[in-house]
């Protein structure tokens, strides 16, 4: 497995821990983030790891700012991501089991990194369950390539 990782100047601890609790685990990780504490703007590494996934380059991503909430909005710009900000690891397991996300974010000031290390485990360890779920990710896509949901008129 390869994943793609960002984070921005608040993050660099966090995302350092990160990185090698996934490559202790021999997954291949892509290191896009910076590791300067000097003030690093969030989008530049939510847009580099989304692009990384959107063009199947990485299996997924992890991304971590200060709450994760600037840097995921950020990912979610690039088209065919789903990306999903979480603090506690049941959010992270029904995200992919429902939603199919395909790049988890957390905030270096929200939560420790015992809980993102569990919150990246549950994301890893689950699988999209398709079936019901396909028609709403399906809706999804369609505002983002149409701008519209036929299902809303
Ligand atoms: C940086 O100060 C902070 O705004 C950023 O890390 C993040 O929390 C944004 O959503």
């Amino acid at each position: 497995m390869k994943l793609a990782i960002g984070n921005d100047h608040v993050a660099v601890e966090m995302k350092r821990e990160i990185k090698a609790y996934l490559e202790e685990k021999g997954i291949e990780v892509v290191d896009v983030g910076t590791n300067s504490t000097e003030r690093f703007n969030y989008p530049v590494s939510g847009y580099k790891v989304a692009k990384l996934v959107a063009a199947g380059e990485v299996d997924g991503g992890v991304l971590i700012c200060g709450t994760g909430v600037g840097i995921s909005l950020a990912a979610n710009k690039v088209k065919g991501i789903r990306a999903c900000v979480c603090s506690e690891p049941y959010s992270a397991k029904l995200s992919k089991q429902h939603n199919n996300t395909n790049i988890i974010a957390f905030g270096a000031r929200v939560i420790g990194v015992e809980t993102a290390k569990m919150i990246v485990d549950e994301w890893l360890g689950a699988a999209y369950e398709g079936g019901r779920h396909q028609v709403r990710v399906d809706m999804i896509s369609e505002i983002e390539n149409t701008g519209e949901l036929a299902a809303a008129k």
